[in-house]
Parts: C-alpha cells; sequence; structure tokens
C-alpha cells in the first residue's frame, strides 16, 4: 500500500476550540479519522502528525525525505514565515501537497505569503476538514 505522511503545524492540536468560525468545529482527532477513512477507501495508508516546534516538524521532514515518503503538510503558522520549514521540504523527493483549513488569501495580509507553495504540486485551501480529504484524493491520481 502507498504511505502518506500528513503533517500538521503549531496550534492544530486546539481545532474545536480555537476560532472555530474559521477553523469549524472538528477536532484534529476528527479529521486524523476522516484522513484514515478516505485513505483506506483508496487503498492507503497514513501517517498522521501534528507538533507545536518547528524542530520536530523538520525532522519529520527529514524522516519524509529519507524514506522517500509523500507528504501532505498544514504547516499552519509556520508557512508563512519559516525558511527553516521549506528548506527541509525542500529536500522531499516524492512529493509535497500544502493543505490549510481556511483560505489564507482571503484573510489578513501577513498569510498571503507561502514559503511553502512554490515547493508543493499543488495547494488545497479553504474547505475546512475536506482540504485533507481532497489532497489524500489528489495524492491517490498523482
Ligand atoms: C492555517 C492557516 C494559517 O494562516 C494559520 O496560521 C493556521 C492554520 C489553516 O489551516 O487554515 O494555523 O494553516
Amino acid at each position: 500500500m502507498r504511505k502518506v505522511m500528513i503533517l500538521n503545524g503549531p496550534n492544530l492540536d486546539r481545532l474545536g476550540t480555537r476560532e472555530p468560525e474559521i477553523y469549524g468545529s472538528l477536532t484534529l482527532t476528527d479529521i486524523e479519522k476522516l484522513c484514515h477513512q478516505t485513505a483506506a477507501e483508496l487503498e492507503l495508508t497514513v501517517d498522521f502528525r501534528q507538533t507545536n516546534e518547528e524542530s520536530e516538524l523538520i525532522k519529520w521532514l527529514h524522516e519524509a525525505a529519507e524514506t522517500k515518503t509523500f507528504v501532505i503538510i498544514n504547516p499552519a503558522a509556520f508557512t508563512h514565515y519559516s525558511v527553516a520549514i521549506r528548506d527541509a521540504a525542500a529536500m522531499l523527493t516524492d512529493g509535497l501537497i500544502e493543505v490549510h483549513l481556511s483560505n489564507p488569501i482571503s484573510r489578513e495580509e501577513f498569510r498571503h505569503t507561502s514559503l511553502i507553495s512554490g515547493l508543493a504540486t499543488g495547494t488545497i485551501s479553504g474547505f475546512g476538514a475536506n482540504s485533507y480529504v481532497l489532497a489524500i484524493q489528489a495524492f491517490a491520481r498523482l
């Protein structure tokens, strides 16, 4: 079975209570279940992780690069300023899809810049938890 790593950045562990008018009412555990369900239907396996720490996310990207694993990433706030996350993502060889629950381009100006988008096969934003479902479906068709 093909495997995909789904990596989540800071504050996404607070989904459910964090600004639900922007991010919806599902928790990250709900989203993880949805991802496993979607992946199973497509005969894929998912390794789903979240961290609030930049260094941990970098280590996971190194691991994905070494194991040649496809990555779906919601870098959260790191999207907008972390050159270190971008540099780690640049080492991936198997591909990358960037996801966001909200549509950062329709929000504050500081969210309009993504350091990751230029490295990604594509970006899926603005569909809430369904952004993850769409990303898994896109990966399955690649
Ligand atoms: C986010 C958008 C980012 O701007 C924000 O910092 C997040 C979540 C999203 O999924 O919509 O933490 O990545």
